[in-house]
């Protein structure tokens, strides 16, 4: 390899790291698509769509989760616990929900808490009904 080419090698590994490590800190919106709604769809679900669901579509899920915790305080916090540790004792999803998918399987692992945090803040924004 000439020395020009490797110098410019050189810079694009240099350019990936930065880009890489920039993304540490990654929004919501970014965590919630490629950590949530592969399973959450983020609209109502057309018809054809209801059969191929394999968990309660997001705004369902903040319907529920506001019925027991209405400040948006208590439903983040429980969110952000919820996503790592999720329990058939916390579950606040209709127990239909439960038989039919099953329990929420841990995000440990694949998201830290500081993420964990983040994603549900950007989720109650995006689906929480603010007319209390
Ligand atoms: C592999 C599929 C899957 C992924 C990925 C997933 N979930 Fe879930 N989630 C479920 C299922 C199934 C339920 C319903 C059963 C339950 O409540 O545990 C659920 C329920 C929930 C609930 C309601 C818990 C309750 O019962 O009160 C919240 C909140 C939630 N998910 C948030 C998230 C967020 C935020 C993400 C992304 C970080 C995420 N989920 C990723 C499958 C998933």
């Amino acid at each position: 390899m000439s020395s020009h080419a490797h110098q410019f090698s050189m810079l694009l590994i240099s350019l990936y790291v930065v880009t890489t490590s920039l993304s540490a800190d990654t929004s919501g919106e970014v965590l919630f698509k490629e950590k949530c709604s592969y399973c959450h769809l983020e609209t109502r679900p057309s018809y054809d769509k209801i059969n191929t669901m394999v968990a309660p579509p997001m705004m369902g899920v903040l319907f529920h989760v506001q019925q027991s915790k209405p400040s948006k305080l208590e439903a983040v916090a429980f969110m952000s616990d919820y996503i790592l540790n999720p329990h058939l004792s916390k579950a606040l999803c209709q127990e239909k929900s439960i038989n039919k998918f099953g329990l929420m399987p841990s995000m440990q692992g694949n998201l830290t808490s500081k993420e964990a945090n983040i994603v549900a803040e950007y989720v109650y924004e995006r689906f929480a009904s603010k007319n209390e």
